[in-house]
């Protein structure tokens, strides 16, 4: 195996070890539905675990990725690669920019909040959080439509 074989090994281990869990982020707190706080509170904790493998794997993603374009520089100059890169750079801003001050308010929620009910206020606030992640998860298939594609 060569080094750079090593390299797409690696990428593709951690596409579907960071993007598996990170694309289904959403779905752990919209499909199962909690009924009252303490399983709310238990959803959002599997997301925050979700969240790590997705930050391990993006990571190496990157790191991989422009790695392999400085092996193989021919990469720069496909449309693919640059868009794929710009795209990643976009949905990794996405996390401070956008979904931490959406998530904030929902932790604070959290906090704050002592009753079982679920409160109005956090269907509100939920629905901006989730509303980002699917674009930023819109963004992810893109890219791995792309990775796979190559049309460009
Ligand atoms: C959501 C993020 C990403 C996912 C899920 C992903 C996934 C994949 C997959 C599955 C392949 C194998 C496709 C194939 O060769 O048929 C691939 C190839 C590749 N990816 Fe990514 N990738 C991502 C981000 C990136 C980024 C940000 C870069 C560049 C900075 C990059 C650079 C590459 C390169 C150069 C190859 C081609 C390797 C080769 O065929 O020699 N990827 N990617």
């Amino acid at each position: 195996m060569t080094f750079y074989e090593f390299l797409v090994f690696i990428h593709i281990f951690s596409a579907i070890l960071g993007m598996g869990p990170g694309l289904v982020m959403t779905f752990v707190v919209t499909n199962v539905k909690p009924t009252n706080m303490t399983e709310l509170k238990h959803a959002f904790k599997i997301r925050n675990s979700l969240h790590i493998l997705t930050m391990v794997g993006g990571s190496l993603l990157l790191i991989t990725g422009i790695w392999m374009g400085f092996l193989n520089t021919y990469w720069f100059t496909q449309g693919w690669y640059i868009t794929s890169l710009i795209l990643f750079l976009i949905a990794l801003a996405f996390g401070p920019l956008l979904l931490k001050p959406r998530s904030k308010p929902i932790k604070r929620l959290f906090e704050v909040y002592n009753g079982e009910d679920i409160p109005g206020e956090y269907d509100t606030l939920s629905k901006k959080l989730f509303h980002i992640e699917h674009m930023e998860n819109i963004i992810f298939l893109i890219i791995i439509a792309l990775m796979i594609l190559k049309p460009f």
